[in-house]
């Protein structure tokens, strides 16, 4: 069934090829991206092209994650001309990198702003619509770095371990208001990240660390450098796939990385899954007997 999807961050990488792949699934998808009339304008007239031609319901929306007035303004557009909002694609993000001592407090609470105090945004803005309609989907872009910590990521792990928190209590929140919640958590990709990234501004703090942080990266992103790397477009497919199935239905996790870097999350999203559902079995066994 055609829904209405709003996707942060679809100015580029898995958020342009997932708006694109949206519409012409049928959704009417409003593709958000900041800064509509300036540097994104460009891609939004790319998109309007593309809805013309194809004749989708595809539309560029201004929305800046880190600012609360233009995620309301967002919503508010979105429902006024859709009349409902059936799915936020929570995708906008940014990836500082460096050891975690070089960065600065502000850096830290940007980090924060745009990867996590987005999505609250974008949620609490979304779900009293949701809430009203008895329906809706709220999906997370998470990371295998939110699942795994790693080294020299540290900062940006911490704002995708955030998210898995925020899911799994949105997950738990939502569920008796019909409203579904996921998380993708997607390995390494040659988007645009990676011209995007911002490093450590402490150069003095990080010099020591600098061979380290060669090494791991050189690891880290090995996949990225081989004849045949991860495309993108699984990310894109993968949220399809979530939006494609039944509400109530759909797995709280998906992990969409090579075989490498897919084991570790995948064995610990079992365990988070198993381990929740006991403790919330124990705490209710142990209120039962008093
Ligand atoms: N690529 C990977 O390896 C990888 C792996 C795991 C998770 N992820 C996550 O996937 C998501 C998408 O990243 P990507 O790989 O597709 O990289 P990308 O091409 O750099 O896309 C990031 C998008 O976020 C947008 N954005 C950043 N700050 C914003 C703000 N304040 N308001 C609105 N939009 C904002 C960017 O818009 P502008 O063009 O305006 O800057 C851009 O469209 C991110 O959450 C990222 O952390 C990526």
């Amino acid at each position: 069934m055609a829904q209405t999807i709003l996707v942060t961050g679809s100015s580029s990488g898995f958020g342009r090829l997932t708006v694109e792949t949206l519409a012409r699934q049928g959704h009417t998808v409003f593709a958000g991206m900041r800064a509509i009339a300036g540097k994104n304008a460009v891609v939004a007239a790319e998109l309007r092209t593309l809805a013309e031609r194809e004749q989708l319901a595809l539309h560029p929306v201004e929305i800046d994650v880190t600012d609360d007035a233009s995620v309301e303004q967002a919503v508010a557009a979105v429902v006024e001309a859709a009349g409902r909002i059936d799915v936020v694609v929570n995708n906008a993000g940014v990836s500082y990198s460096g050891p975690l001592e070089a960065f600065t407090t502000e850096q830290a609470q940007q980090q924060f702003d745009t990867n996590v105090f987005s999505v609250l945004r974008v949620n609490r803005a979304a779900l009293p619509h949701m809430r009203q309609q008895g329906s809706g989907l709220l999906l997370q872009i998470g990371s295998i770095v939110g699942r795994v910590a790693q080294p020299f990521m540290g900062l940006y792990g911490a704002t995708k371990f955030a998210l898995e928190g925020l899911t799994e209590t949105y997950h738990q929140e939502l569920a008796p208001f019909g409203i579904d919640v996921a998380i993708i958590e997607p390995g390494t990709f040659p988007t645009s990240v990676a011209t995007n990234r911002q490093v450590a501004v402490d150069t003095e703090r990080t010099a020591p660390y600098q061979s380290a942080i060669n090494t791991f990266m050189r690891a880290f992103f090995a996949e990225l450098g081989s004849t045949t790397p991860p495309d993108p477009q699984d990310v894109a497919d993968a949220v399809a796939n979530i939006i494609a199935q039944p509400n109530g239905q759909r797995p709280l996790h998906t992990v969409v990385a090579t075989p490498i870097q897919r084991q570790a999350p995948l064995a610990i999203n079992a365990v988070v899954a198993r381990e929740t559902s006991a403790f919330q079995e124990a705490l209710k066994q142990n209120t039962k007997k008093r």
